[in-house]
């Protein structure tokens, strides 16, 4: 998604982008490590490492790998393998294998060098248009609004936006007011600490809950402070509002006898399934493949993902398939685990998707 370019529209607050810079400079974060650097390799990697992570998460991993991989030649040089361990534990490793991929991209099709526009980031994989709006602002100054979670929950509020973000067009519309609201002729300083206003005042003081209004420097121009509504922004209905879960199932088939067998294990109580027998389930493609002896690592291949809903949650399983002899009949490789008959599946209690799931092994 690109965000549309737009003059002011009437009843903005128009020295927001002002008091959000003067604010920044006096009262925001300044010593986060990737904020003492406009190294695009440097950025981009914090960027893409803070997407689904707390700050908190992120100043463990961020000096680590800048160790081993202190840019974007050595990262794209190294085999996904190790990118993959030195992620391990941030979760959602799609971020992890789409950031060695782009670092080659970089390499062989750009000679090594980032875009330097947000047009041109967003073109490389795993960029979306708000990190590529972030890297080019605080890179190069480009005059763009990043549109992350947080802010669209600050602008949300300070413009009482009442649309529905979970709607196509309403987001597009924001972000169309988020560029509007940007500092008229920035220069890259205040571009920087303009964006970095807009995180610093999402993360610090305009809070999901209990948000911090008499210290916001813009209180006296929200819109959902006059109304005293600040939790009804942004608006989203229950769909935008259901988690996702993303399992990793271990789908270990062992020869035997005149077919297979399958590990399953009962889901613990309480919890999603609780009682139903499903794969092992792994948070992450590196915690499964730790479960799996070194040597059979390279034999698991992924199946197809499978989307599922519950009520409150937005499931998408990664089935992994292992055929491969195991240990002896009876031990189970989880706790509450053990193998079945391919013919015993029928008569036992699965979930829905894992059952269809099974169903086309
Ligand atoms: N979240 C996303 N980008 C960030 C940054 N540069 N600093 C702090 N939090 C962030």
């Amino acid at each position: 998604m690109t965000p549309p370019s737009g003059a002011m529209p009437d009843g903005l607050p128009v020295d927001f982008a002002r008091r959000l810079i003067a604010w920044q400079r006096a009262a925001g974060r300044h010593h986060l490590p990737w904020q003492g650097t406009r190294d695009p390799y440097q950025v981009w990697l914090s960027e893409i490492m803070l997407q689904q992570t707390q700050v908190s998460t992120v100043l463990d991993y961020y000096p680590r790998f800048l160790a081993r991989f202190p840019d974007v030649q050595a990262l794209a040089a190294a085999p996904v393998d190790e990118v993959m361990a030195l992620w391990s534990g941030l979760g959602y490793y799609s971020r992890a294998r789409n950031l060695h991929r782009c670092a080659q991209v970089v390499v062989t099709a750009h000679g090594g060098q980032f875009p330097g526009s947000a047009a041109g980031l967003e073109a490389l994989p795993g960029i979306g248009a708000s990190t590529a709006a972030a890297i080019a602002a605080f890179c190069h100054g480009e005059r763009i609004s990043i549109l992350d979670g947080n802010v669209r929950r600050v602008l949300g509020r300070l413009l009482a936006f009442d649309e529905d973000l979970a709607r196509a067009g309403a987001q597009q519309r924001l972000w169309g007011l988020a560029q509007a609201l940007l500092p008229e002729r920035p220069s890259h300083q205040d571009m920087v600490a303009y964006t970095q206003g807009l995180m610093d005042l999402g993360a610090t003081l305009c809070t999901r809950s209990r948000p911090r209004c008499p210290q916001c420097p813009v209180h006296d121009v929200c819109r959902a402070h006059a109304q005293g509504a600040e939790q009804s922004f942004p608006v989203r209905t229950r769909q935008l509002r259901r988690q996702s879960v993303a399992w990793w199932l271990l789908v270990w088939r062992r020869p035997v006898t005149g077919g297979w067998q399958l590990h399953l294990q009962r889901r613990p109580s309480p919890g999603i399934w609780a009682g139903l027998f499903c794969p092992p389930v792994f948070g992450s493609e590196a915690e499964l493949l730790q479960a799996v002896p070194s040597g059979y690592r390279p034999q698991v291949r992924s199946l197809p993902v499978v989307a599922h809903s519950l009520t409150h949650r937005e499931m998408r399983l990664y089935p992994m398939l292992l055929d491969a002899p195991c240990v002896m009949a009876g031990e189970a490789l989880v706790p509450d685990g053990a193998w079945f008959d391919r013919e015993a599946l029928p008569g036992v209690g699965l979930p829905a998707p894992v059952r269809q799931l099974l169903d086309r092994l």
